[in-house]
Parts: C-alpha cells; sequence; structure tokens
C-alpha cells in the first residue's frame, strides 16, 4: 500500500487543525510540514512555534522538511517542537555528515532531500547513515508546480542502488504528486509520496487523502 504525507503548505492556514484532522481521517501516515525562510527558497512559511501547537493536536507523525539555510542551526528547535523526521537540503548545510548525525543523536528519523539539478552522487558517502532520501521533483519554495518528467529516471537510480546495498531507506518524492501520477511514480520505486494542492485543493480532503491511500 502506498504511504502518503500530506503537505500542509496548501491546506488553509486559518483552519489547520481541522485540516488535520481531515488528512487523518483518511489515514495519512505522516504530515508533511514545509518550512520555508525566503532566504534558501523564495517563500516564508512557519517555524517551530507552530509545529509545537500542532503537535497538541494530533498524533500523526511529523515530517519535517526544512528548506531553511543553514538547518543545523535549528535542528533541536524542530526536535523539541515535535518532530519524527528531520529532512535537510544537501545544499543548505555546510557539513552535511554532522548535520544528519546531530538530528539522528536525538533520536529521531534524519533525511536528505536533493533538488532537481543534484546528483544522487551527493549522498554517496552518506547514504549509510540516512533513513531517508527526498527526491524533489519540483524546484522548491512553492506548491502547485508541474512535476519535473525526468526526474522518473533519478528515483528508479536511487532504487536501484539501495536495493543493490540492502539499505533501508526510505524513498520519498515530492512536488507536483497528484492521483493521476502517483501509480507511476510508486512503479519508479518511491515509498512515500508528498501531496499537496492535489490534497489540500481537493473538494473532500479526507476522500482524496483515502484515494492515494489505496493505490
Ligand atoms: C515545495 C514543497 C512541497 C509542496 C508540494 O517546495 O516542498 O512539499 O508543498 O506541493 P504540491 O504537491 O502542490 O506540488
Ligand atoms: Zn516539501
Amino acid at each position: 500500500m502506498a504511504k502518503i504525507a500530506p503537505s500542509l503548505l496548501s491546506a488553509d492556514f486559518g483552519n489547520l487543525q481541522d485540516e488535520i484532522k481531515k488528512i487523518e481521517n483518511g489515514g495519512a501516515d505522516y504530515l508533511h510540514l514545509d518550512v520555508m525562510d525566503g532566504i534558501y527558497v523564495p517563500n516564508i512559511t512557519f517555524g517551530p512555534p507552530v509545529i509545537r501547537k500542532l503537535r497538541k493536536v494530533t498524533k500523526i507523525p511529523f515530517d519535517v522538511h526544512l528548506m531553511i539555510d543553514k538547518p543545523e542551526r535549528h535542528i533541536k528547535d524542530f526536535v523539541d517542537a515535535g518532530a519524527d523526521l528531520i529532512t535537510v537540503h544537501q545544499e543548505a548545510t555546510t557539513h552535511l555528515h554532522r548535520t544528519i548525525q546531530e538530528i539522528k543523536s536525538y533520536g529521531i528519523m534524519a533525511g536528505v532531500s536533493l533538488n532537481p539539478a543534484t546528483p544522487l552522487e551527493s549522498i554517496e558517502y552518506v547514504l549509510g547513515d540516512l533513513d531517508l532520501v527526498l527526491i524533489m521533483t519540483v524546484n522548491p519554495g512553492f506548491g502547485g508546480q508541474s512535476f519535473i518528467e525526468s526526474m522518473k529516471g533519478k528515483i528508479k537510480r536511487l532504487r536501484r542502488i539501495i536495493d543493490e546495498r540492502e539499505l533501508n531507506i526510505i524513498v520519498e518524492v515530492d512536488g507536483g504528486v497528484k492521483l493521476d501520477n502517483a501509480k507511476e511514480i510508486l512503479n519508479c520505486g518511491a515509498d512515500l509520496l508528498v501531496a499537496g494542492s492535489d490534497i489540500f485543493g481537493a473538494e473532500d480532503i479526507e476522500h482524496r487523502t483515502r484515494q492515494f491511500k489505496q493505490l
């Protein structure tokens, strides 16, 4: 069965508690939280105070996607706020290995995200330390963009490397994922799909979440 992480970025920010209930009832596996700082990406969203409040209203695991410059400055804040998984961008942190070790030292899962133009080779020497690799299939910063088709080859290659080396790493795919291309992306080797606009933009959010789960 597909695993799904609805991205709160496309939810109604004035009604977060209700929005989260809907995806929870629909069987979502994680809540994907897009943290943006206006520097690493052009957009600004929310930070630890909001996440800390949300932690009180739901039991669903928090998948925190940090699109911030030098995320190593804030790891502890996001752990304290309630993150179950923290993903940093390979391109945003100066000492990637150190940042991964810090995340893991708090006993939560560590992920690394790769922008569309960033090669898989850039994480060659940290793969063995990771719980998750997030393949960006749009350029980070905004919801509602189109899936970049050439990323399918990247997902397949990552899957092959993980299988060949018998690594225990979740392959997460983020950006432009919709009900109508999700099956194909899963077939490329994804384990966990992020979907923002296609879930929170749906007429019936709970039902749309369930549709993803049933793929
Ligand atoms: C983009 C974010 C995504 C975004 C996906 O920078 O990382 O998680 O919310 O939105 P959709 O599913 O609309 O492409
Ligand atoms: Zn994201």
